[in-house]
Parts: structure tokens; C-alpha cells; sequence
């Protein structure tokens, strides 16, 4: 196949690509805008006879219209990703989450492509800590913050279009990823690039919120899988019952770099700041036979840890902006 990926510069997406080209013959090309969450550097050294890349915005109605009419399939991660950054300012949110994915699934569309959808499990909002339910596929829709809004809101169009006018797509929503290639101003690469630069970790309010951890990689094979086998019209929630607490995360970080697991800070808290997600990933397990190979989050986080020590000049560059943005907020 000749697959588009939009998004391909950014932390998920550039994954992919690198999956996708080390594990199948399918040629790639990546539709980026190169925001400040894209980076090329992710996509160095690919096969040239296999992989381009066209820098533009998914909501350019003609440059997508043309890019789909030239590829089998579309596999759609860009998107503004970031909570905080939703909060201060939302207008890109809508204009990348729900304008984009409009502009991508009219063009699809009208040449009939297979298109898959990248979404998050934030959609479902939050669970509380004691909850023994976790998010399925027929979990209600109530997002918190401007990002996941928007990211439901371009869900609901691709189910919209599925049902009206019979879209071959497939939606996944998976929980939070981690790996190489990830933004400094998420969490797990922030903390690690601070404990690197002699700078204490940073928690939000209690550190009490828990996330689902999952490898990138496990993300990407689980969305070939879909792409490849999934049921056209359906939702398949992507996880690897990774559930922890932030303050876990930060004492392992600690500990897998040698300090002391206490030498973190206490912040001020993310408005609206959703307490839990967990995923139940039985039906991807069940119908396509998909498991996460990443079952130790321990030794992915080492793994992790030890990329961005090896590649400070992926990252230095964006650093310094970041807690900048970081420090206007208190945080
Ligand atoms: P990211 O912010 O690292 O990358 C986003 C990429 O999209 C960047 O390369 C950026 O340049 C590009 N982009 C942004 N606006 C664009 C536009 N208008 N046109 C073209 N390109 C544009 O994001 P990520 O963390 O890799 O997330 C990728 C996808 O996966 C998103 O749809 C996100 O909602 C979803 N997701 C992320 C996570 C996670 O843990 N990070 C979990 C579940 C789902
Ligand atoms: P983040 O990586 O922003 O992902 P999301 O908001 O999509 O879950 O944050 C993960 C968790 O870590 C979230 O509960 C907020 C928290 N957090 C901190 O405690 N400190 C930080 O410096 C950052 C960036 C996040």
C-alpha cells in the first residue's frame, strides 16, 4: 500500500513511520505542518526509494485532496496534543483537531480511501481511583479540556461520515504513550530532560493521577493491525494495563538515573486536571489477536531514559521555550 500519514514528524507519528518501513513493504509519505511539535530530525536517515515527506496543514483542502488521491490508505495522528497548552490557547485545537480531520475525511471521501483515525482514551473524561471499571468502546464521551473536546469532536465526525456517507474508516483511542521522539513538554521526556540538566522533576498537585502507560511501539503495531483487519465503522481502545501513578513514575525516573526518589517538586495543579484513565483493551485482543509486547514499563522507561541521554541534540533545542512556557504558568 501507499500509505499517508499526517502527523508523521511528531512523537506518535514518526514511530509509526519508522515501524512501518522496518516491518512491511508499504511505501510511506508524511503530511506535516512542522508546528513546534514537529520535528524532521524524527524522520532522518529513512529509505528514500520508500518514504517522503510533504510539509503542509491538513486543513489545506487542495494539497489533501491531492495527497489522498495519490495513496491507498491515510493513518490521520496531527493534531495539537497537548493539554496545557489547550488551556492557554484553544484556537489551534479546533483548527488542526476538528477543521483538519474535517478537511481529511471530505477528501477521503470523495476517492473512496480506507482511513484510520488516531484518537485518545481522554475522550471518556476521567474515572475515579477506586473505580474497578475501566474505559471500553462503549464508554459515554465527556472530555475535560479543550484538547480532548476537540479530539471527540473529531471522532464524532468520523463516525458521522462512516454512518452518512459510508467513509471506509476505522477510529482507535489509545492511553498515554511513551518512547523516543517525545515532546519535552510531556511529561515523562520533561522529567527525564530535567533530571539530565541537574533541574528537580515537577508534579502536578498531589501526584495522586494515574495514566495507562504504553510503549509507542506497541501503539504502532496495534494500528497496523486495525488498519490491516479491523472492522470498517468500528472503535478498538488501545492499552497494556499499564496503570500508574505520577508520583510512581517520577520516584522510578529517579531511581533508574540515580538520585534520591523524594528529589522532586510539588506544582500547582492543571486546571480540570483529569484524575484517572485506564483502558480495557478486550475487544483489539479478542477479534484481532493483538497483545503489547512492552510489558515491563520498568525496562521501556530505562530504554527511554537512555535515548534522550544519547540524543540531547533531538531535544536541547526545545528545551529551554518549553519550561520557559513552563515557568509563565507556574509550573
Ligand atoms: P505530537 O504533538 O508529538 O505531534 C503532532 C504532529 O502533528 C506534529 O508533527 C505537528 O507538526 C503535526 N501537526 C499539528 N498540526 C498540524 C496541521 N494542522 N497539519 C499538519 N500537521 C500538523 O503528538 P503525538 O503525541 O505524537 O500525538 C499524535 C496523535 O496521537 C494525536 O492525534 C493524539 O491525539 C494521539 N494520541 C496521543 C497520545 C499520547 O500519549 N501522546 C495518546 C493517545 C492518542
Ligand atoms: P501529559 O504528558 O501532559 O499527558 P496527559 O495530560 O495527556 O495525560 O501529562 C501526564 C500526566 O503528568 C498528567 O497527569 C499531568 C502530569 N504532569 C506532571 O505532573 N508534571 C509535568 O511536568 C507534566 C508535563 C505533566
Amino acid at each position: 500500500m501507499r500509505i499517508l500519514v499526517t502527523g508523521g514528524a511528531g512523537f506518535i507519528g514518526s514511530n509509526f513511520v519508522h515501524f512501518l518501513l522496518d516491518e512491511t513493504e508499504h511505501e510511506v509519505t508524511v503530511l506535516d505542518k512542522l508546528t513546534y511539535a514537529g520535528n524532521l530530525a524524527s524522520l532522518a536517515g529513512l529509505p528514500e526509494d520508500r518514504f517522503s515527506f510533504v510539509k503542509g496543514d491538513i486543513a489545506d483542502a487542495e494539497l489533501v485532496d491531492r495527497l489522498i488521491a495519490d495513496h491507498d490508505a491515510v493513518v490521520h495522528y496531527a493534531a495539537e496534543s497537548h493539554n496545557d497548552n489547550s488551556l492557554d490557547d484553544p484556537r489551534p485545537f479546533l483548527d488542526t483537531n476538528v477543521v483538519g480531520t474535517f478537511t481529511l475525511i471530505e477528501a477521503a471521501r470523495r476517492h473512496g480511501s480506507r482511513f484510520h483515525h488516531i484518537s485518545t482514551d481522554e475522550v471518556y473524561g476521567d474515572l475515579e481511583l477506586d473505580d474497578p471499571e475501566r474505559f471500553t468502546e462503549r464508554t459515554p464521551y465527556n472530555p475535560s479540556s479543550p484538547y480532548s473536546s476537540t479530539k471527540a469532536g473529531s471522532d464524532l465526525l468520523v463516525r458521522a461520515w462512516v454512518r452518512s456517507f459510508g467513509l471506509r474508516a476505522t477510529i482507535s483511542n489509545c492511553s498515554n504513550n511513551y518512547g523516543p521522539y517525545q515532546h519535552v513538554e510531556k511529561f515523562i521526556p520533561r522529567q527525564i530532560t530535567n533530571v539530565l540538566r541537574g533541574v528537580r522533576p515537577r508534579l502536578y498537585g498531589s501526584g495522586q493521577n494515574v495514566r495507562d502507560w504504553i510503549h509507542a511501539d506497541d501503539h504502532s503495531r496495534a494500528v497496523l493491525t486495525i488498519l490491516e483487519r479491523g472492522r470498517i465503522g468500528e472503535t478498538y481502545l488501545i492499552g497494556a494495563d499499564g496503570e500508574r501513578s505520577n508520583r510512581t513514575v517520577v520516584e522510578d525516573i529517579l531511581r533508574l538515573m540515580g538520585q534520591p526518589a523524594d528529589a522532586y517538586d510539588h506544582v500547582v495543579d492543571r486546571p480540570g486536571h483529569d484524575l484517572r484513565y485506564a483502558i480495557d483493551s478486550t475487544r483489539l485482543r479478542d477479534e484481532l489477536g493483538w497483545r503489547p509486547r512492552f510489558q515491563d514499563f520498568e525496562a521501556g522507561l530505562a530504554a527511554t531514559i537512555d535515548w534522550y541521554r544519547e540524543h540531547e541534540d533531538w531535544w536541547a533545542p526545545a528545551k529551554d521555550a518549553t519550561e520557559a512556557k513552563y515557568r509563565a504558568q507556574g509550573r
